[in-house]
C-alpha cells in the first residue's frame, strides 16, 4: 500500500493556511460565540467530549475531517479491527480489540486461544475466591503481588485504583514494578509467605526489573518454606514465553498466556488483568470489557464527524502539527483516575514517540507531544502558574465525572468548579481592562494571556463500563494519529539500547569487565564502584545506613 505522506495531502495545506491566518479570531473571541458548545461537543455512551475550548472553526474542523479521509482513517480502522498485520516491523496484527469482542466477532485465528485463556483466568479467580486454592501450608491466600512493569503494570494498577468502589476486598493487591530494592524489601517484610501469591507478568519473560523482583520473591519464599514444591502454590505467570516461566520454576498449569499479537500497553484486557478480576470480580471485569467493546463499535460505525477517537486524534494533530503545542497535559479531576496520566504517558508516547515512518523515511513533522499531568486540583497549587503565564506552548485534556460516588456533594461541586474554572481561565485569560487596578505599576505581572486550548472529557459516572469506554477512546486516538503520521504505533525499538547498556553496566558495577563508555558514564561507574569498595574495606555495610532502623 503506497504511503500517504501527511504533508502532501491537500487537507494538510489547507490546515496550514488556516493556522497561519493570524487575522482570524482568537480563541478567547471564538469562545464567546453562541452555539459553540452545541457545535463542538460530542457524546457517545457515557462520554462527553467538549472541543469548544479548542481553536476550532467550522472550516478547521472540515479540513481536519478531510485530512482523516485523505489519510484513509476508515480503511486503517477496518484493518485494525479485522486483524490485519498493522504492526509490520514486527510482522504481527494488533488484536487487543479481539480480547474484548464477542466470541462471534473475533477473528477465528485467535478465538479459541482467547476463550481458553479467559476460562483459565476465571477458574483460577474462582478457586482463589472460594479458598480452594491455598498456600503450601493450607492457609487461604490473603495477599496477591503483581510483579510486572510498563504495559504489564500500568493498565492493571490504574484500573484497580479507579475501580476501588467495586473492590470486593477479598485480597490485598500489591504492585511491584520498579527494581528499587527499597520497595521490594519493604513489601516483602509486610507479607506472610504462607498466604501470599505472586503473579509474574511479563510478555517477554526477560524484562530485567520483573526478573530481578521475581528472583527475590522466589528466594524469599524458598527460604521461608524450605520446600521447592511450595512454588506451585505461590507463583503464577502471565507470559508469551511459557517455557521461560517453567524454567523459572512455575508449574505449567500455573502459566497463563499472553500473545505476540497483543502489545504490552494494550494488554490489560488479557490475563494481564488477572489482579483486576481478583479484586473486582468477574461481573465488573466483564463490564470493563463491555465498555471498551462499545467504544470499538463506535469507532467502527460512527461517521468521522461524530467519532470520538477520530476527533480527539485530529485535535491532537491540529495542536501539535499546526499550532505548535509540543507538550500535552492530562489533568484528572477525580482521585480515582489519578493514575490515568501515567497510563496514557506510556500508551501515547511509547506508541507514537517515533520519527521514522512505515516506509523507512523520516518524518519531518512532530509526532506525539510530551505527555504529563496528574491528579487535580493539586496542580492548581503547583504548576498551573506555568500553564497560565509560562512560555511553554501546550494543550490540555481535562477529565472529570458528572456524578460522584460519595455523599459529600459540596466536595464534588468544588472539584468540578476547579476543573471548569481552570479551562475557562486558560481560554480567556485576564486583560489589563479586567484588573481592579490597571494603573498599578505591577499590573503587567497580573495579566494572563489566555488563548490556551483544552479539551474536556466528562464521564457520566465512573463505572467499569465508562472506564472501558475511556481507555479504548485513548487507545484508538493513538492509533488514528499513527495513521495520519504514518508510523507504526505497535513497536518500541527505541527502548532496546538502554536495556543492552544496563546489562553491560550492571556487570561493570558488580566488578566484572570494562566496556567503552562516554567520559561521564565511565566516570560515574568508577565513582560508584570505588566508593562501594572503599565502604566495604572500611568494614562498613554499604547496603544500609547502620543508623537507620527497620525497613
Ligand atoms: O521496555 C519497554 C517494554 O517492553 C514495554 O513495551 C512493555 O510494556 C514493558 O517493557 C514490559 O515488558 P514485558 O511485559 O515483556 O515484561
Amino acid at each position: 500500500m503506497p504511503l500517504r505522506i501527511p504533508t502532501e495531502l491537500p487537507a494538510w495545506q489547507t490546515l496550514q493556511r488556516l493556522a497561519a491566518d493570524i487575522q482570524g479570531p482568537t480563541l478567547r473571541e471564538l469562545g464567546q460565540q453562541q452555539g459553540r458548545f452545541a457545535s463542538f461537543s460530542f457524546q457517545a455512551g457515557p462520554l462527553l467530549l467538549d472541543l469548544a475550548k479548542q481553536r476550532l472553526t467550522p472550516q478547521v474542523l472540515d479540513a481536519l475531517l478531510a485530512l482523516a479521509e485523505q489519510a484513509d482513517l476508515p480503511g486503517g480502522i477496518q484493518r485494525l479491527l479485522r486483524g490485519d498485520f498493522v504492526n509490520p516491523t514486527e510482522g504481527r496484527a494488533a488484536l487487543h480489540t479481539a480480547l474484548r469482542a464477542r466470541s462471534e466477532d473475533r477473528p477465528s485465528a485467535v478465538s479459541t486461544e482467547i476463550e481458553t485463556a479467559q476460562a483459565q483466568m476465571q477458574a483460577l479467580a474462582a478457586d482463589l475466591h472460594a479458598g480452594r486454592w491455598r498456600g503450601h501450608t493450607g492457609k487461604a491466600i490473603t495477599d496477591v503481588v503483581h510483579i510486572g512493569i510498563g504495559g504489564s503494570n500500568l493498565g492493571p494498577e490504574f484500573v484497580l485504583e479507579a475501580l476501588q468502589y467495586q473492590n470486593t476486598g477479598r485480597f490485598r493487591i500489591h504492585f511491584l514494578a520498579s527494581v528499587d530494592g527499597h520497595l521490594t524489601e519493604r513489601l516483602l517484610a509486610s507479607l506472610d509467605p504462607e498466604r501470599t501469591l505472586f503473579i509474574l507478568v511479563s510478555k517477554s519473560f526477560s524484562t530485567m526489573e520483573t526478573r530481578v523482583n521475581a528472583e527475590t520473591a522466589r528466594s524469599w519464599l524458598l527460604e521461608r518454606s524450605g520446600d521447592r514444591a511450595a512454588l506451585a502454590r505461590h507463583f503464577l505467570a502471565v507470559t508469551a514465553r511459557p517455557k521461560a516461566a517453567q524454567e523459572f520454576g512455575i508449574a505449567a498449569e500455573n502459566v497463563l498466556p499472553m500473545w505476540d499479537w497483543v502489545g504490552g500497553r494494550y494488554s490489560l484486557w488479557s490475563a494481564v488483568g488477572l489482579p483486576l478480576l481478583l479484586a473486582v470480580g468477574p461481573d465488573n471485569f466483564s463490564r470493563l470489557l463491555a465498555g471498551a467493546r462499545a467504544m470499538d463499535q463506535h469507532l467502527a460505525e460512527a461517521p468521522l464527524a461524530q467519532n470520538l477517537p477520530v476527533l480527539l486524534a485530529l485535535i491532537g494533530i491540529w495542536n501539535s502539527n499546526f499550532l505548535g503545542a509540543h507538550s500535552h497535559a492530562v489533568l484528572c479531576y477525580d482521585h480515582r483516575l489519578r493514575r490515568l496520566t501515567d497510563y496514557l504517558q506510556q500508551l501515547e508516547t511509547e506508541s507514537n514517540g517515533k520519527t521514522v515512518r512505515l516506509d523507512g523515511t523520516v518524518s519531518e513533522i512532530p509526532t506525539t507531544p510530551v505527555l504529563w499531568g496528574g491528579e487535580e486540583p493539586n496542580g492548581q497549587h503547583s504548576f498551573h502558574q506555568m500553564l497560565h503565564q509560562g512560555t511553554v506552548h501546550l494543550s490540555l485534556d481535562f477529565v472529570l465525572c458528572r456524578a460522584a460516588d460519595h455523599q459529600l456533594p459540596k466536595h464534588h461541586h468544588w472539584l468540578q468548579a476547579s476543573a471548569l474554572s481552570q479551562s475557562e481561565a486558560l481560554l480567556r485569560g485576564r486583560s489589563l481592562r479586567e484588573l481592579d487596578d490597571p494603573e498599578d505599576p505591577y499590573a503587567i505581572h497580573r495579566l494572563v494571556p489566555g488563548n490556551r486550548p483544552s479539551t474536556t472529557i466528562v464521564l457520566d459516572r465512573l463505572t467499569p463500563e465508562s472506564l472501558g469506554w475511556l481507555i479504548a477512546l485513548y487507545e484508538h486516538k493513538v492509533y488514528c494519529q499513527s495513521l495520519i503520521w504514518q508510523i507504526n504505533p505497535f513497536d518500541q525499538w527505541g527502548v532496546e539500547l538502554g536495556k543492552v547498556l544496563a546489562t553491560q553496566i550492571h556487570a561493570e558495577l558488580s566488578g566484572g569487565g570494562e566496556a567503552r563508555h562516554d567520559a561521564s558514564t565511565a566516570g560515574l561507574i568508577r565513582h560508584l564502584r570505588d566508593q562501594h569498595s572503599k565502604a566495604k574495606h572500611a568494614g562498613g555495610t554499604d547496603e544500609r545506613d547502620p543508623n537507620l532502623s527497620g525497613t
